[in-house]
């Protein structure tokens, strides 16, 4: 890589970071910092196969929204994997009809609580769709919503994605239009063999993260 490209994307990242600070303080979240999942109380065994908590960068969601451009009151938001809440309270901003966010560490599920009284009590004026936060292995949700935005930041490898995806796809009720958001897209193969397209591809410039976008619609 050269110097001008590695100058370029230091500055995107510390753009980011400093956005990340700034958007915290604004809508008084506290999504920010990482957490090593070792630290938290997590039931399942399914915490071999998991990353991380790691926000998904204000600017990245709302580029992603931005090209996916959806009638979002049509639509619901559910994070696997939802950590802090930070993706949850910004889906509710946009107004999507319904928000969840399945999340398998209690204490992160506590976290994305505190954060969405934090907001509501700053922004008494918005109004927020119901944003209810699951403590719950995203392997044991079966979505029952009819048109669902599911978002994905990476959260599990290919053991879980696969039987998530199955879910997703066998339990979502009949003609409901289905979107799956997928940040860093390690196993993007799992999608085809389902019956999903993808029908968009995001390279962000900064941080090398790549996103792409699969519909079970035509
Ligand atoms: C990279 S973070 C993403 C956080 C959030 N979705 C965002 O984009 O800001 C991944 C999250 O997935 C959670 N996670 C990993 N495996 C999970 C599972 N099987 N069920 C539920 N949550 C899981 C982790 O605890 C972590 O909070």
């Amino acid at each position: 890589m050269n110097s001008f490209i590695k100058t370029k994307n230091g500055l995107s990242k510390l753009y980011d970071y400093l956005l990340n600070l700034k958007y915290d303080h604004q809508f008084s979240l506290k999504t920010n910092s990482s957490v090593q999942l070792i630290n938290m109380d997590v039931k399942s065994k399914s915490i071999i196969h998991a990353r991380h908590y790691q926000a998904t960068h204000y600017r990245l969601f709302f580029k992603i929204m931005n090209q996916l451009s959806l009638p979002w009151n049509k639509f619901n938001f559910i994070d696997f994997g939802s950590g802090k809440g930070r993706c949850l309270l910004m889906a509710g901003m946009l107004g999507f009809k319904e928000v969840f966010g399945i999340e398998f560490a209690k204490d992160l599920c506590e976290c994305a609580k505190s954060n969405r009284e934090s907001f509501q009590k700053s922004f008494p004026q918005i109004h927020l769709p119901p944003i209810k936060i699951i403590n719950e292995d995203a392997l044991n949700f079966f979505p029952k919503t009819k048109n669902n935005v599911f978002f994905f930041y990476n959260p599990f490898d290919g053991v879980i994605l696969e039987e998530v995806l199955q879910n997703c796809s066998r339990y979502s009720p009949p003609g409901s239009r289905d979107y799956y958001i997928y940040i860093n897209p390690l196993r993007d193969y799992l999608f085809g063999p389902l019956g999903l397209k993808e029908i968009m591809k995001l390279e962000s410039s900064n941080h090398n993260k790549k996103v792409k976008i699969f519909t079970n619609s035509s």
